[in-house]
Order: C-alpha cells, then structure tokens, then sequence
C-alpha cells in the first residue's frame, strides 16, 4: 500500500493508504482524530470541513493522493485550548444543540473570517450555505460569526 507524508495540525505524519481514500477517513479512522465528522461523505453537508492551506475544504472528498504539502488543520488544531475567536464566539452564543454539525460549522466559519473582514448578512448566508445543520441553530450560528468577526479573526 502506498505511504504518503502529511501535515496536520503542524505534525509531519506518515500514513499508509490506497490512493484513493478520503482525508476524513485518515484523520478519524487512522489518526483517531474525531473531532471531524463524517455527514453525507459526498460533499453536501460540510460536517467534515478541515482546512488545507486555510482554506475550508471537505475532507470526504479529498483523497490522501491529491494532499502534498499542504497544511490541513482541523477542530482539534484550530486552537490550543479551544481560544480561537470563533470558538469562543460559539461558546458565548451558545450554538451548539446536538454539536454533531458543529466542527464542521466552526472550521467553514473560521476559514470565511480570515478572509472577510466585515461580513453582511448576504456573505454569512452565502458562505456557510454549505454547512448543514439538522437541529436549525442558524440564527444562533449568524450571530457567533458577527461576534467574532469584531474580534477580529486572522488565521
Ligand atoms: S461528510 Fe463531507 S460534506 Fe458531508
Ligand atoms: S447542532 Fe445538531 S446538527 Fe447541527
């Protein structure tokens, strides 16, 4: 089987994998790091959003081949102690209902914040209609991202 190099959360790792196996797969079954949720597996719902490279991606649809060098970071490496102003944003508003959908929610909206300063409504809605939520915290969603894009969210 072939072996690949990986970086994740600023570890160099070596995994073994057929080459066409999703990242998700890697992180949770391999690395058992689960903090990064298999939803759908096909792209549709964003409960697997890591990033690569800071930007969000869907790690059930990214096979190890296709990663190099890039930087993946997921929940678990966002902060080192749960900090990040995303993070803290959600904990303020009290997002989370069941939280299966919730890595994935925090890594989309902290991607989208590195990049946009002062989101509108529009760009939020645009942005983070990818990530599903069964339990419907939207609102409570919307308003964590407004409050940590005042804060300020750089990485
Ligand atoms: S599990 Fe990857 S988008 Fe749904
Ligand atoms: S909090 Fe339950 S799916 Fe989103």
């Amino acid at each position: 089987m072939p072996s690949y190099d990986i970086k994740v959360n600023g570890k160099s790792l070596s995994v073994e994998a057929e080459a066409d196996t999703p990242l998700l797969w890697i992180l949770r079954d391999q690395l058992k790091m689960k903090g990064t949720k298999f939803g759908c597996g096909i792209g549709q719902c964003g409960a697997c959003t890591v990033h690569l490279n800071g930007n969000a991606a869907r790690s059930c649809s990214l096979r190890i081949s296709s990663i190099g060098n890039a930087e993946i970071i997921t929940i678990e490496g966002l902060s080192e102690d749960g900090n990040h102003p995303v993070q803290l944003a959600w904990m303020e508003e009290n997002v989370p209902q069941c939280g299966y959908c919730q890595a994935g929610q925090i890594m989309s909206a902290a991607s989208f914040l590195s990049k946009v300063e002062n989101p509108s409504e529009e760009d939020i809605h645009q942005w983070m209609s990818g990530n599903i939520c069964r339990c419907g915290t939207y609102p409570r969603i919307k308003k964590a991202i407004y409050r940590a894009a005042k804060e300020g969210v750089t990485e």
